[in-house]
């Protein structure tokens, strides 16, 4: 106590890009009383069980915790804290301790005590300590500067193993961002605007080996998102693990995991079995294939099992499947008891790469596609590549489609990775699918992370959704794939890009063949141009007149023009041409 743990956590936790936690305040949260009082009230045992259970909810999240000066010396503690993170001490003198605590009204261990008293009880306390505080991962002289502190952990941490990941627990530097900072309501761009900051991962992955069974997460993204931050998790075949993760992650006695028939038949019961290794007790509720369900009426059906499976405030949902499961159970956690936490076990290409990450959930209505929803971000992502293995090929493909649209609005190195791996990526070669799926959530989360509730920058995902959309509609959200219709916008929307003189000649070229490679379609069905300007108009992106298109700037850049449908389809434009 004294060390500065609450003044250097949050410091160090900004440095980072990560959120902090003090397990003491976590603990008064939950207990709804202070520490003193629970102290005198329920006891030391009372406190040390919430504090264990405050760790066990920081798990798997990209976090600074600052732990109680106690929390380590509980039995089995330490080597818990050293598996969970990098354990890292503050180092300070007895004498600034001292100083530092002043009368310590309200430390419970030196109540009542005087000067000579506390420092008694104080040494006593350090001397019984000090064994586990040596088993350090990261020793730090505590009594310097706080952002003197704060600068020496970090020396430390760059390059340091993460004992959770194999990764490196500060794998880079944060970038700086522009436009008024990470996380913020993005920059209020009108006309055109370039997402373009030279993004590279930021979680440099270094693959453990990939052994079957006790495997653990081969990559991680962080989604910096303040208190709302998470990190997506991949690895391959680990839905065990990620059952046993999630369980410890979401601290809940109740999961109801939400799935659909071809996923829950097979992948289910794993994530069941790590569920109930961590104590939690999981109900399935499998909900109709296809996005023709993602409606309302299954949203009520979804409620009603909710209630029959007697999930409380302190449940939670586990969406376990492609993005309509996820967009629909996710919803449901947003607006169930106005709102359960929930984590997202994507197992398609399209919801690994994209809709489990950014917090959208919602449902269609017969009028157009995600018009009813809410933000509502996950606890965690967890991803099991060997999932993909029965995805259908075609599905596959249509994943890679939002992968290729990653790749053309903001990274031109991806964009030239995919031209030399995509067959490789729809085999599913086990480096090639890591890395492709890696820096696409990386993509993902960079782009949330700077514009949580589509400002600015959020919107350039939409590149290709404009005429997807409407194509979507017009098929009745059947015959073609969400991905498959996003094929067909983008290569329309960098002719377009062309044609009103933003990217060079030949771009829309590069992206077809890309995508025909892949086995994507890239011309839109025979239409009148009347009916698709119908269906552009409703889209919910139009504001006014105008509609936020997102065009290419060349591959891997990417900005938005407000046009009117009008002007998306130039008269004399024909579908099929
Ligand atoms: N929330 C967002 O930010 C966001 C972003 C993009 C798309 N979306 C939404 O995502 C939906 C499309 O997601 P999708 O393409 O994943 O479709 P999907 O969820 O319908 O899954 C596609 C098909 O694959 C099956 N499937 C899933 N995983 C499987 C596996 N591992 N093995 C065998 N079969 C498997 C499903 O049963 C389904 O039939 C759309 O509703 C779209 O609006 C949401
Ligand atoms: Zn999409």
């Amino acid at each position: 106590m004294g060390a500065g743990k609450s003044t250097v956590g949050p410091r160090l936790a900004a440095r980072l890009g990560r959120s902090f936690v003090d397990t003491d305040l976590e603990v008064e949260r939950r207990a709804g009383q202070s520490v003193a009082e629970i102290f005198a009230r329920e006891g030391e045992a009372r406190f040390r069980a919430l504090e264990r259970e405050s760790i066990e909810a920081s798990a798997g999240q990209p976090l600074v915790v600052a732990l109680g000066g106690g929390a380590i010396a509980q039995p089995g503690a330490l080597e818990r804290c050293r598996a969970l993170g990098v354990l890292v001490q503050l180092d300070v003198p007895l004498e600034r301790l001292l100083e530092r605590i002043g009368d310590a009204a309200s430390r419970p261990l030196l109540a009542g005590l005087d000067a000579a008293g506390r420092r008694g009880r104080l040494a006593a306390l350090l001397e019984s300590r000090r064994r586990f505080y040596e088993r350090a991962h990261v020793r730090v002289d505590g009594s310097a500067e706080p952002d003197v502190v704060v600068e020496q952990i970090r020396a430390r941490l760059v390059g340091l193993e993460d004992p959770t990941g194999g990764k490196s627990a500060v794998a880079e530097e944060i970038p700086e961002v522009p436009d008024g900072g990470r996380g913020g309501q993005g920059s209020k761009r009108s006309g055109m605007g370039t997402g373009r900051t030279g993004v590279r991962s930021k979680s440099k992955s270094k693959p453990v080996g990939g052994r079957k069974g006790d495997a653990g997460a081969l990559a991680s993204v962080a989604v910096s998102l303040a208190d709302r931050s998470y990190s997506i998790e991949l690895g391959h075949d680990w839905l065990e693990t990620i059952g046993q993760r999630v369980g410890s992650l979401l601290g809940a006695e109740k999961v109801a995991i939400v799935s659909v028939a071809p996923v829950a038949r097979r992948y289910a019961p794993q994530l069941a079995r790590g569920l109930a290794k961590a104590g939690v007790r999981a109900g399935r509720i499998v909900v109709p294939d296809g996005d023709a369900s993602k409606n309302l009426r299954e949203l009520g059906r979804l409620y009603e099992r909710f209630l029959d499976q007697g999930l409380d405030r302190h449940a939670a949902v586990v969406a376990l499947g492609g993005g309509v499961v996820g967009d629909l159970a996710g919803f449901a956690a947003a607006s169930f008891l106005r709102g359960i936490p929930f984590v997202q076990v994507p197992t398609t290409v399209l919801a690994m790469v994209d809709a489990s990450i950014g917090g959208k959930t919602g449902v269609n209505l017969p009028r157009g596609k995600n018009l009813v929803g809410a933000f509502h971000q996950p606890r965690g992502v967890f991803i099991d590549t060997a999932t993909l293995s029965s995805l259908p090929r075609r599905e596959r493909a249509a994943g890679v489609a939002e992968l290729v649209k990653a790749a053309a609005i903001w990274d031109a190195e991806l964009f030239d990775w995919l031209e030399q791996h995509i067959e490789a990526f729809l085999d599913l070669e086990p480096e090639i699918l890591l890395h492709g799926l890696e820096r696409a959530c990386a993509i993902k989360a960079e782009v949330v992370a700077r514009d949580e509730r589509e400002g600015g920058l959020r919107r350039l995902l939409n590149f290709g959704h404009t005429l997807g959309h409407a194509i979507e509609k017009h098929a009745r959200y059947r015959g073609l794939l969400h991905g498959e219709a996003v094929s067909i916008g983008m290569v329309f929307a960098a002719e377009r890009s062309e044609a009103l003189g933003f990217s060079p000649a030949g771009t829309a070229l590069r992206l077809a063949s890309l995508l025909e490679r892949a086995g994507l379609p890239t011309s839109p069905p025979d239409r009148p141009r009347k009916a698709y300007l119908a269906a552009i108009g409703v889209d919910k992106k139009r504001q006014g007149a105008g509609i936020h298109f997102v065009v290419l700037k060349g591959v891997g850049r990417a900005g938005t023009v407000s046009l009117r449908p009008e002007e998306i389809l130039p008269a004399g434009w024909r579908a099929g041409r």
